[in-house]
């Protein structure tokens, strides 16, 4: 097989670090993370047509500051330094670093000079700033070639070594014309053709899994969201004879979920599936359970336990798969970014399972990227489409205590909002979109008399890959129609409302 192009992306912790990656893949390179503290001499072998440094939450001056070993500016590979990235290499090459008397977070006015990296950006733009040091001087052979208001050097080039610094983040949406500078690096510095696209990442994938798990037996819980059942169908197609998929039915999914997922994975696709049947025990665990937290370690135990039990009743397999995705991993914590909800299906299963080895195909793409890998695998576009829903199902749509009696509601509710949003055709625009049943109660009137029931809230978001997201502006007439039929149909919810907060600095479930 001919070598693969690929830029290697070296990470200094920043937030947007594998966001950058999948920019990249998208402009039609293959891409990946590499840790800082890969040595000159393994990139070399990596044998990429371009680095790329990220950002990182340190200082230059900090006592743990990250660095990168120096050699990789003499491997002669072209390189692209964003925020930290631009200034450690800054300072590792004859410039210098301050802690500026302003920072700049958010967006800020641009001049650039002319320069082959800006070709077709125009001379004056906004750009997504987040930094408190900046680059106060650059070193030989350097160059400045864009300025802001409050940021003398906001980036600089070394043609002759092919080195580019850029102290705003291009990656992100709200620097304009952010990509078109990154796609000048790629194609017209790295001279990259960009013949990677997703199947090539699938054919490559399966491939790769066939010949691993030939004659072996794979085990994968599958929820019948998109990330595992993208997951599952990848297997099938690698290794149809060793693939046990198990389902947990928790007691806390959609109205009509569990029978959709049989349908699809065990009549349609013909996956070994085992279904076990988990709503008792998951609703005695939680009784009177309040603390989202709580209730996410809970439900993280529990479905490891039912999943322990069946995974005995099958014996040993040779791998544990799992669906993780990126997003996953960032938002679980990878050391290096705070915690800000632990999502439960990331690691735990390991421990239970009688394996070899585990494998997560799709741990490196954003959610939009796994619907890619989906349709080039041939699935429905209902289940591609499908949007997320998270392990913990409804526990954490209705908010405090969870009974039985409250899921049964937020499930009618959840059903007609569903219903009204496919009738509007907005259910293929609105990226997620579900009920809360809050634990809020408030006084309404019906037919004469006194009520004092249940609030809940509709929520609509869109998003490209669950980092950040907008709320969705529903047309008035479809969430009139909702709200009527809620109330009408619902027993003891006599209100309801539509959140529109953003994330952030929301997030979008409520808990
Ligand atoms: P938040 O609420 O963090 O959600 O903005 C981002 C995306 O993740 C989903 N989500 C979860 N998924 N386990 C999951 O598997 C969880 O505990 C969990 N919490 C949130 C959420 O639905 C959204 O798509």
């Amino acid at each position: 097989m001919a070598k693969r192009e690929t830029i290697v992306v070296v990470d200094f912790g920043g937030q947007y670090s594998q966001l950058i990656a999948r920019r990249v893949r998208d402009l039609k390179v293959y891409s990946e993370l590499i840790p800082c503290t890969t040595s000159a001499e393994k990139i070399k072998e990596i044998d990429p047509i371009g680095i790329i440094f990220t950002g990182g939450p340190l200082s230059t001056f900090d006592e743990t500051a990250l660095s990168i070993d120096p050699e990789v500016f003499n491997l002669g590979i072209p390189i692209f330094a964003i925020c930290y990235g631009m200034q450690l290499t800054a300072q590792m090459l004859g410039g210098k670093v301050q802690t500026a008397k302003v920072g700049e977070y958010g967006k800020v006015e641009i001049e650039y000079e002319d320069h082959p990296i800006f070709e077709g950006v125009n001379k004056k733009g906004t750009v997504w700033m987040s930094h408190h040091d900046s680059v106060a001087k650059v070193g030989k052979g350097f160059k400045v070639i864009a300025k802001t208001k409050d940021t003398a050097i906001a980036a600089y080039a070394n043609d002759e070594k092919k080195i580019y610094g850029f102290q705003f983040h291009p990656e992100v949406v709200h620097s304009i014309q952010g990509l078109d500078i990154m796609k000048n690096f790629i194609y017209k510095i790295c001279n990259a053709k960009g013949e990677w696209t997703m199947d090539s990442f699938v054919a490559d994938q399966v491939a790769s899994l066939k010949e691993k798990l030939k004659g072996k037996k794979v085990l994968l819980a599958l929820s019948g969201g998109v990330d595992s059942s993208v997951c599952a169908a990848l297997l099938q197609k690698a290794c149809p004879e060793g693939l046990i998929c198990v389902f947990v039915d928790h007691g806390l999914l959609r109205k009509g979920e569990r029978e959709e997922v049989e349908r699809v994975f065990k009549e349609q696709f013909k996956v070994n599936l085992i279904t076990a049947d988990a709503e008792k025990r998951f609703l005695k665990k939680l009784k009177n359970k309040r603390d989202p937290e709580k209730k996410r370690k809970i439900i993280g135990k529990q479905f490891i336990k039912v999943f322990e039990k069946e995974a005995k009743k099958i014996g040993k397999v040779d791998f544990l798969a799992q669906g993780t995705i990126y997003p996953d991993v960032v938002e679980s914590g990878n050391g290096k970014s705070q915690v800000i909800k632990s999502h439960h299906n990331v690691g735990g299963l390991p421990s239970v399972v009688d394996f070899e080895e585990i494998i997560e195909p799709l741990r490196d793409l954003y959610k939009d990227e796994v619907r890619k890998v989906g349709f080039e695998l041939g699935l429905p576009e209902s289940l591609v489409m499908r949007q997320p829903f998270p392990g913990p199902g409804l526990a954490i749509r209705v908010l405090g205590n969870i009974t039985k009696d409250k899921l049964d509601l937020l499930r009618d509710v959840d059903f007609i909002f569903r219903e009204e949003i496919a009738k509007a055709g907005l259910d293929k625009e609105i990226w997620q979109y579900f009920a809360v049943l809050t634990n809020m109660r408030s006084v309404g009137v019906m037919g004469d008399e006194r009520t004092y029931d249940y609030t809940v809230a509709l929520r609509g978001v869109s998003s490209v890959d669950a980092m950040t997201a907008d709320w969705y502006k529903i047309p008035y007439e479809v969430l009139d129609k909702c709200s009527n039929r809620i109330v009408n149909e619902c027993k003891h919810i006599n209100r309801v409302v539509y959140d529109i907060t953003s994330k952030p600095p929301s997030t979008i479930e409520w808990e």
